[in-house]
């Protein structure tokens, strides 16, 4: 080999280094961007919910608060947009959905505040953007409650159209009873006053999810330490349904 073979074949073996060097670096980044959270951040700014989520904690839930009685969970019209047949899901986070990660869990309790076990729970929702998918299943799905009458949910904070304020839509049955129909809220939203159909009753609670307290703000104006993994926004609303015997 020549000088000047030698001095190409160093050349090359260089560029290689800095290409290997390069690479691994992108790829530290690459993979420090999608973790944490699971939430990417769009070139503008907007929170798109990524479907490669990693596994998050379990939310410790409070105890329900029984009152005597326990106050009904009312009805609310259903609106427009409801479509049968959702699939069966605790997360409706898949790529593409538009808007913040949330986390939605909650009992459902008879009025004497046991918990249903195996009632059907069937959300469906517009995005952060205030759209809904009438053509598919996107951001609609229903589960069933465990032995201990709890559902979990996965999904985004629901975006503001004309006239409504932030809710999120659902469907209640235990099993062998009538469907209760009702929305759910969030507080803090400005435009709760001025939706007609807005209800306190229906107010989901911000939910410390590590400790099971109840928060005194809206978990969405929370920002997580710098370089902390943070739980999505966790909120708590219990069902409270009217379950009759023989019926
Ligand atoms: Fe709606």
């Amino acid at each position: 080999m020549g000088k000047q073979e030698q001095t190409d074949q160093r050349r090359r073996n260089l560029l290689w280094v800095g290409v290997v060097v390069l690479t691994g670096i992108w790829l530290t980044l690459w993979s420090g961007q999608t973790s944490g959270s699971g939430v990417v951040l769009a070139q503008s700014g907007t929170a798109i919910a990524s479907g490669t989520a990693q596994a998050m904690q379990t939310p410790v839930l409070p105890p329900p608060a029984c009152t005597d009685p326990v106050a009904l969970t009312p009805a609310m019209t259903e609106g427009p947009y409801y479509t049968r047949n959702a699939p069966e899901r605790t997360s409706l986070i898949e790529p593409g959905v538009k808007g913040t990660k949330i986390v939605l869990v909650g009992y459902v309790l008879t009025a004497d505040c046991k918990p249903i076990e195996h009632a059907w729970v069937d959300f469906w929702q517009a995005d952060g953007e205030g759209v809904y998918d009438n053509d598919g299943f996107r951001l609609r799905g229903h589960q069933f409650t465990g032995k201990d009458g709890r559902y979990y949910l996965e999904t985004v904070y629901p975006g503001l159209y004309p006239g409504r304020t932030a809710h999120i839509h659902v469907k209640v049955q235990a099993p062998n009873q009538s469907v209760l129909t009702s929305q759910i809220f969030f507080p803090g939203e400005v435009r709760n006053s001025t939706d007609s159909i807005f209800s306190t009753e229906l107010l989901a609670a911000p939910l410390n999810p590590a400790t099971g307290q109840l928060a005194t703000l809206s978990p969405l104006a929370s920002t997580p330490a710098a370089g902390q993994s943070a739980q999505p926004p966790t909120y708590v609303f219990n069902f409270v349904l009217d379950v009759r015997s023989g019926s």
